[in-house]
């Protein structure tokens, strides 16, 4: 298939207009559209539209079970939900247009194909120019995904859903990098008076969504076993990992050097006693010292000098913003290995060390 590809930002008015609108019809007539959004690129098709539908799940090669979310332009959402509880008309006000998705009761229109079979669905008003642009052009809510290949990290920028969806889908709209750089906050509304319940942290803390409501909770539930069976189905698939293996390092930043050192010394131990080993085998050794050390707020000297490449967030929200691009960017270079210095999970730390910890497989070592 032939890709259109148009990174609106460089245009004039007229042509931005034309751009949404021949995008919208494209929407509307059954095809795909990947667009920005302010969390992370989304892979669009009309949500009322079975048949429109399954062709996100081709070409993401998504499981079918697992339900997408519809992304409105206003708040109106009567059309798509049997009820629209109190609870959620205050968190809409709040929060929309934003990184929050609401899970409610799906009235008839909205077909299983877009819920994965459930009765229940996510729906969300992203804040971002051209979304709510193409939502409107488009006249129907917008089924997206992140537009990523399914498995891999979301992506937060043009040319990442050119890497993964070119070919594959009508048209690319391209924008600035998403502005936060995770996927929304999912909360479920749907079970009338029951504790609403954050299914997927994001940037709208437990602590926003409590601030707005009085109540919520979110059960950390980390690892799931095999039979286990997630609330947000899209949980139980392996998700946003890279080709590098990634090892989260649990502990104070002295043990964490200490612990990356000592490693150091003994892949250096091996070189040396593979000294007269075959070229091959050489390169293979130099590879393993391609090693990426994600830190936060403060950089290791010590860690540099010992040869890793070394990236240092200056806070949780840039961690955020550039977690998934970074970790596309190691599996363009020749980074096998990247370790990432754990954080606190309270409020946003909560949702970037989700993230973090799909992406690692749940490997965690405690140093
Ligand atoms: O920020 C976002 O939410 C992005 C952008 C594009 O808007 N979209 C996104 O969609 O992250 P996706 O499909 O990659 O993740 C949707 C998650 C999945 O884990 C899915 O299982 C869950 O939402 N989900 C959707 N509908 C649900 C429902 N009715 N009940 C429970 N979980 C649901
Ligand atoms: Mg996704």
């Amino acid at each position: 298939m032939e890709t259109i590809k148009i990174t609106l930002k460089e245009l004039s008015k007229e042509e931005y207009e034309k751009a949404v609108a021949s995008a919208g019809k494209i929407i509307r007539e059954g095809g795909l559209v990947a667009f920005p959004t302010e969390t992370v690129y989304g892979l669009g098709a009309n949500g009322l539209d079975s048949e429109a539908v399954e062709k996100i799940f081709i070409a993401k090669g998504r499981p079918m079970d697992n339900p997408l979310i519809l992304h409105v332009s206003d708040k109106d959402v009567e059309n798509l939900v049997s009820k629209v509880p109190l609870n959620a008309k205050k968190l809409m006000d709040e929060f929309w247009p934003g990184p929050l998705t609401i899970i409610l009761n799906k009235k008839e229109i909205v077909p299983l194909k877009t819920t994965g079979s459930l009765e229940t669905v996510g729906i969300r008003m992203p804040d971002n120019k051209v979304a709510l642009d193409l939502i409107k052009a488009s006249g129907v809510p917008i089924a997206a995904p992140s537009a990523n290949i399914s498995g891999r990290p979301s992506p937060t920028t043009f040319n990442r859903c050119v890497e993964d969806l070119d070919g594959r889908v009508d048209m690319i709209l391209g924008w600035d990098s998403s502005k936060v750089g995770i996927e929304s906050t999912i909360v479920d509304l749907s079970l009338e008076d029951a504790e609403p319940e954050i299914l997927r942290p994001g940037a709208i803390t437990l602590e926003d969504i409590q601030s707005v409501l009085g109540r919520g909770r979110y059960e950390n539930m980390g690892q799931l076993k095999e039979d286990e069976k997630p609330r947000a189905p899209g949980m139980k698939y392996k998700h946003y990992a890279p080709k590098a293996e990634v090892i989260v390092l649990e502990g104070t930043r002295e043990n964490i050097e200490d612990y990356l050192l000592n490693q150091k010394s003994s892949l250096k131990e091996k070189s040396s006693i593979k000294e007269k080993s075959t070229i091959k085998e050489k390169n293979s050794i130099k590879q393993k010292s391609e090693i990426l050390v994600i830190l936060f707020e403060k950089d290791s000297i010590n860690i540099k000098n010992e040869g890793y490449k070394v990236i240092v967030y200056k806070d949780i929200e840039e961690g955020i913003h550039e977690i998934f691009e970074d970790l596309r960017k190691a599996d363009d270079s020749s980074i096998k290995t990247i370790y990432i210095e754990a954080q606190n999970e309270v409020g946003k730390g909560l949702s970037l060390m989700n993230r973090i910890k799909k992406a690692a497989g749940f490997n965690i070592i405690k140093v």
